[in-house]
């Protein structure tokens, strides 16, 4: 029966789990037919773990099973993908026991092919929310959040419930603020699970029943918090894994002589690309977990490769650091250290743990190398060559200096040194030797007294080589901690895709308002705070993060609801003459800047018997539920205290509406009208710009989502220019990167292509309430 384990183990079942299911004969015929099934479907032998788990419950659960080709049909095609749908399924076939079942209706019982959208999710929670707010707001964090997150489930029955929970949290926060003191303390102390931790690593702190979490706390709470387990300087070996020599305590001991027990984190971007929003959260966490225990930190370039390296990147890394807010210590770089690591490789030959090798490029790629047949030679021979290395005697590729270790993943003796005849725009052509990532990166952490020395998670395969180097010199190690980047959907932040784009004329360069490059970001009227706020959102867990931009853009708002003061606009304007105004009638009508809070100042816009209105605000035909303007319909003008109802509507040869003519009334002298709408009078034209995603799918890299590749995924309207549109004379003074919420359209950004005839806004993002619905 050894094969009947591996066959059931081939679909992620465990071993153990395998060999339960045979003691039970019936089970174990279903599943090998299931998987005999699935096989054939999907013409190979491999069904992916999701699918093997839901063939799995759907045998044990599976009643009738006349029904099991069909049912597995289901799964293998990725028509049922989720165990609610499959719980749907097999109850639907519970209760229609008939021979043909209609499918159509068998499909909408399981939420076959449903898509549920962010807007959906985002509506469908404001309701719940809604509905919970005096409780919310008198409990605040210690309501139970469990009962939101059951409704929105209930209302969103086939949404991803990841997304549906960052939606609940972010509305939360939103109604809330983040939590004070007084909400920390007052939370009943959970017992804290202290299991020991096999790996280094930050304990993941958001938990999914949205309890005990990072919520609502700030960055600078949780990383001043105990959520993250770090050492405290000097006390490296405490870190589980840490590798302890007999000189370990001796060196820390120095180290803490140098330091001052000082916490000392370093940023360390490879300086040949833009940075993007990935890279915000590992800025946050560097500089903002140094900054939140009184320590330091580094901006180190790791510039080890000459080819890569353009003076602009420096530039613009810098400038990024800065416009999130954060001030280096020191800005150093891995070429500072050439000499000194050279002296290091040097040392590490004698000590016996390098040695040069004639192995070729391609021979070194790959997992399989085999072993180099110079790995034993003489101590002396490897000086001399690495020598020789150094002063130019060999062509590139065809030596290197190894080093003699074996990393976590099975690779062999990874390279230390490699020849480039590249000029190195630091170091000139004094060097035609450069340092690899694995050899320099450990040292010059070791060389700047790093404490925590943080990187993302694919770096937790490099971090045996980090230790061994350390030790392998007896050099000061400081410990390598990993944490889960963050990932965006709906967007590419690769340098190679990026590049893509822009060559293709996609978008127009590095800081297209539609890319998520931090400049990009600038660009496009991000304010850097809401971006650090995100990253808190984020939370600093080891778990990889991808996040919906329209999560990213909720803190957007948060922050430009307070700092962008309002205005009124109307990108398609709809003339209309009030015709009991009298001809010269001009008043003055005062606008808060910040309607909430008045005493942040107000300005005064023009009221005159022509005014203008969106032409969306009016509709010649009555729908129901439609608020505004209608010919039967009076509607409010936002803060000019009156109320307009149509006395005629004009048309152009065409019979499209162009005009309309309307009375006027204060609005304390009629009815309350249903809705008030936005208007300018006597405006300025300008030009205003919308976006919208750039990619249609959420993982435009994904073939399984875009198979022709993410070039072939751009949504066509993620641009629109309108050419046209009016706003009101408080912004004629406004400018450039000045930032206004115009009324009911969204948050705009001054552009620098204004010129004194003409603003141009770009659009940051819209409001989060939909227009059409006040
Ligand atoms: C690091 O510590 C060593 C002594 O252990 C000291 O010589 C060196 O100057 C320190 N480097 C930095 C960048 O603080
Ligand atoms: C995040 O993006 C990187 C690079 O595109 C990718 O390798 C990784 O799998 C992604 N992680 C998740 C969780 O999507
Ligand atoms: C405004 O939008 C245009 C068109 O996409 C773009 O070229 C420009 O860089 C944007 N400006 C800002 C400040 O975002
Ligand atoms: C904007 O801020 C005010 C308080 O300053 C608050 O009452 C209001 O709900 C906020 N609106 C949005 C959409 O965040």
């Amino acid at each position: 029966m050894a094969d009947a384990v591996s066959i059931f183990m081939s679909i992620g079942l465990s071993e153990q789990k395998a060999k339960e299911t045979l003691k039970n004969e019936a089970l174990t015929s279903t599943l090998k037919k299931a998987i005999e099934q699935a096989q054939g479907l999907l013409g190979s032998a491999s069904v992916d773990k999701t699918a093997g788990t839901l063939l799995y419950n759907m045998v044990t659960r599976l009643k009738d099973t006349n029904r099991l080709s069909f049912l597995t049909e289901y799964i293998i095609t990725q028509k049922i993908t989720s165990e609610l749908q499959l719980s749907a399924a097999l109850d639907f076939l519970k209760s229609h026991p008939q021979e043909n079942l209609d499918r159509l209706e068998f499909e909408t019982a399981c939420g076959v092919g449903v898509v549920v959208t962010p807007e959906q999710i985002e509506d469908a929670v404001e309701l719940i929310i809604r509905k919970y707010k005096d409780q919310l707001l008198a409990e605040r964090y210690r309501f139970n959040m469990g009962i939101l997150m059951g409704e929105a489930r209930t209302a969103l029955k086939w949404a991803d419930g990841k997304i549906v929970k960052n939606e609940v949290d972010m509305q939360v926060l939103h109604l809330l603020g983040p939590k004070t003191e007084a909400d920390l303390e007052k939370k009943p102390k959970a017992a804290k699970p202290k299991a020991a931790e096999k790996d280094v690593k930050i304990e993941q702190v958001s938990v999914e029943n949205g309890e005990a979490n990072t919520e609502g706390k700030s960055l600078m709470e949780q990383l001043r918090g105990e959520a993250l387990k770090f050492h405290k300087p000097g006390e490296n070996y405490k870190t589980e894994g840490y590798v302890v020599t007999p000189n370990t305590m001796n060196l820390l001991k120095k180290h803490l002589e140098e330091t001052g027990g000082q916490v000392r984190t370093r940023f360390p971007p490879e300086p040949n690309g833009i940075l993007h929003i990935g890279h915000a959260k590992a800025i946050n966490f560097n500089f903002g977990f140094a900054k939140a225990n009184n320590g330091i930190c580094f901006l180190r370039y790791d510039d080890t490769n000459p080819e890569k390296e353009e003076e602009k990147y420096f530039t613009a890394i810098r400038e990024m650091v800065e416009w999130l807010g954060y001030k280096p210590y020191a800005v150093t770089h891995a070429s500072d250290n050439f000499q000194l690591l050279y002296d290091l490789a040097v040392d590490l030959i004698r000590r016996g743990h390098a040695y040069v090798c004639h192995q070729r490029g391609e021979e070194l790629k790959g997992h399989n190398v085999p072993p180099s047949p110079w790995r034993e030679r003489p101590v002396e021979e490897s000086l001399i060559l690495f020598d020789r290395m150094r002063k130019g005697m060999f062509a590139e590729g065809e030596v290197t200096l190894r080093m003699k270790m074996v990393m976590e993943d099975g690779k062999m003796d990874p390279v230390a040194y490699r020849i480039k005849y590249t000029p190195h725009h630091r170091t000139g052509d004094t060097w035609c030797i450069y340092p690899t990532y694995d050899y320099t990166h450990c040292l010059c952490d070791s060389i700047e007294n790093i404490t925590h020395s943080l990187c993302t998670k694919e770096f937790q395969s490099r971090r045996s080589s980090y230790f061994w180097l350390c030790n392998a010199l007896d050099v000061y190690c400081p410990v390598q901690w990993e944490y889960g980047r963050l990932n965006l959907t709906y967007t590419v932040v690769s340098k190679r895709k990026i590049i893509k784009l822009v060559e293709t004329g996609i978008v127009r360069d590095w800081d297209d308002p539609r890319l998520f490059t931090l400049t990009a970001l600038r660009r496009r009227g991000f304010p850097p705070q809401a971006i650090n706020n995100f990253c808190a959102r984020v939370g600093v867990t080891v778990a990889q993060t991808t996040m919906e931009p329209h999560l990213l853009e909720a803190c957007v708002r948060e922050v430009l609801n307070d700092t962008a003061p309002r205005a009124m606009a109307v990108l398609e304007p709809l003339k209309v003459t009030i015709t009991n105004l009298p001809t010269n009638a001009q008043k003055e009508v005062r606008v808060p800047d910040f309607p909430a809070n008045e005493a942040k100042g107000s300005h005064v816009v023009p009221f005159s018997k022509t005014i203008f209105i969106e032409k969306s605000d009016f509709r010649e035909v009555m729908e129901k539920g439609y608020k505004r303007l209608t010919p039967d319909q009076p509607v409010g003008l936002r803060h000019a205290g009156y109320v307009i109802s149509v006395q005629r509507v004009i048309k152009d040869g065409c019979g499209n509406v162009c005009e309309l003519e309307v009375t006027c009334a204060s609005s304390d002298s009629v009815e309350k009208p249903k809705a008030f709408i936005q208007w300018v009078s006597d405006p300025l034209q300008c030009e205003v710009r919308l976006y919208e995603r750039l990619f249609l799918h959420k993982n435009p890299e994904d073939p399984a989502e875009v198979p022709a590749g993410f070039l072939t995924d751009i949504n066509p309207y993620s641009l629109t220019v309108i050419e046209s549109a009016l706003v009101d004379r408080s912004v004629g003074k406004s400018k450039v990167f000045d930032k206004f919420q115009f009324e009911r359209v969204g948050y705009f950004s001054v552009d620098p292509d204004s010129t004194s005839e003409k603003l141009v806004f770009n659009r940051t993002v819209t409001l989060k309430e939909d227009p059409g619905k006040i």
